[in-house]
């Protein structure tokens, strides 16, 4: 007799609810934000270049640019591909909305192109097959912490003269071919949101390679201004220039302090979340109804998300039954993500809509996140698999 499944009554796996992300902060990382704190500079201060400078060397570019969350990362990164109005950008659907927004904020046409079906990164004979020439750049997402095929990628990109923007959010830490992301594309953008790697409450980062793009986006980040608080400080002059249409999207010295701290101990969480994904798919290889995504060759996977499509052999229950049995048992199940061509504002504004990318529609409607954090314990680990293996899909 099969046991009783919480959605129908039965005793839930967990009594409080495991979430799928969440941040783990420690002392130090206290002690460096009051420092911050008591120091006397609040923004634009030296904790600011520390953390650049520290995540540029941990990531191999020569430069990064820390702003106030990964939205603004995205934007700075389109703004300085300076895109005339009907330009068009070649994004993925299979994303957060923000990757495809920016393209908009800077007066660019959002051009979607479907994913691989077993990874489901960016498809790049897709993306060579939606070339124009209005083609200006790409942003290709390295989703659930893979990176997204970047030789391929960036061959189409300098065949066709155009900008690669890689969304690395979900793939700090992650490698390619033996090198870290964000080294090599032409401009790689990372958040730093609580359910991300590291976090500084709000935050985001841009790599580059280019001293051009670079200063580009430290003028974007700072209403368009040539200098900032404290280099004015340091020449003691009042007199400054503002050459362009910028934003305040500024990260705080106390966010980057955060930040500093919270980078030391990347490399010890990047080790438990592969061990965790690690135990996932040897629990999922001999079970029915859960195919794990694949991973390609030459990649070390960073593991943000753990996506998995689920399909119950006898059909009779779908994904959305599978989630809500999962969030019964006390599995904080998510799902990443409604394609980014299905929401209203895209249908509407720009005429998307079924049919326009069918791979990630179809996996759409199987796949859930589970719960994938570095502070998680063996036991909760333990505790969604059996929740999982409880069903019998
Ligand atoms: C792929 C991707 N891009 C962009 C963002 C936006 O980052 P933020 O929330 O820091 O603005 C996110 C965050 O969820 C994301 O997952």
């Amino acid at each position: 007799m099969p046991e009783r499944l919480a959605i129908d009554g039965g005793t839930p796996v967990r009594s409080s609810v495991l979430p799928y992300g969440r941040q783990q902060i420690d002392d130090e990382d206290v002690a460096a934000v009051v420092a911050a704190l008591r120091s006397a500079w609040l923004t634009t201060g030296p904790a600011v270049e520390e953390f650049e400078r520290k995540f540029s060397e941990y990531v191999g570019a020569s430069h990064a640019v820390a702003v106030s969350s990964g939205t603004a990362a995205l934007h700075a990164a389109m703004d300085a591909v300076d895109l005339k109005a009907g330009d068009e950008v070649i994004v993925t659907p299979m994303t957060f909305a923000a990757s495809a927004n920016c393209i908009v904020y800077c007066g660019g046409t959002p051009v979607f192109a479907d994913v691989e079906p077993g990874t489901l990164l960016l498809d790049p004979a897709q993306v060579e097959a939606k070339i124009t020439p209005r083609t200006r750049a790409v942003v290709a997402v390295d989703y659930t912490g893979q990176p997204a095929a970047l030789d391929e990628l960036l061959q189409i990109c300098r065949k066709h003269d155009l900008v690669l923007i890689e969304d690395a959010c979900h793939a700090l830490g992650a490698e390619y071919h033996g090198r870290k992301v964000g080294s090599i594309a032409d401009m790689t953008v990372f958040s730093f949101h609580p359910v991300k790697h590291i976090t500084t409450g709000e935050g985001g980062m841009i790599t580059t390679n280019r001293d051009d793009l670079a200063g580009s986006m430290k003028r974007f980040r700072n209403h368009g201004i040539t200098s900032d608080f404290k280099q004015r400080a340091q020449t003691g002059s009042y007199y400054y220039e503002m050459v362009e249409l910028g934003y305040n999207y500024r990260l705080t010295d106390l966010q980057c302090a955060l930040g500093v701290t919270q980078l030391h101990k990347l490399p010890g969480w990047l080790e438990r979340r592969r061990a965790f994904a690690a135990q996932y798919n040897e629990a999922f290889g001999g079970m029915n109804g859960v195919t794990p995504l694949k991973v390609r060759q030459n990649v070390l996977h960073a593991y943000h998300l753990y996506v998995a499509k689920f399909e119950a052999s006898d059909k009779t229950h779908d994904r959305d039954w599978i989630f809500k049995a999962l969030r019964a048992e006390g599995i904080g199940v998510n799902v990443h993500y409604i394609p980014v061509h299905l929401h209203p504002y895209y249908r509407k504004t720009w005429g998307t809509g079924e049919g326009l990318c069918p791979v990630a529609e179809a996996a759409y409607s199987k796949i859930i996140s589970l719960p994938m954090f570095n502070g998680m314990s063996d036991g909760d680990l333990a505790d969604v698999i059996a929740s999982v293996e409880k069903l019998h899909l």
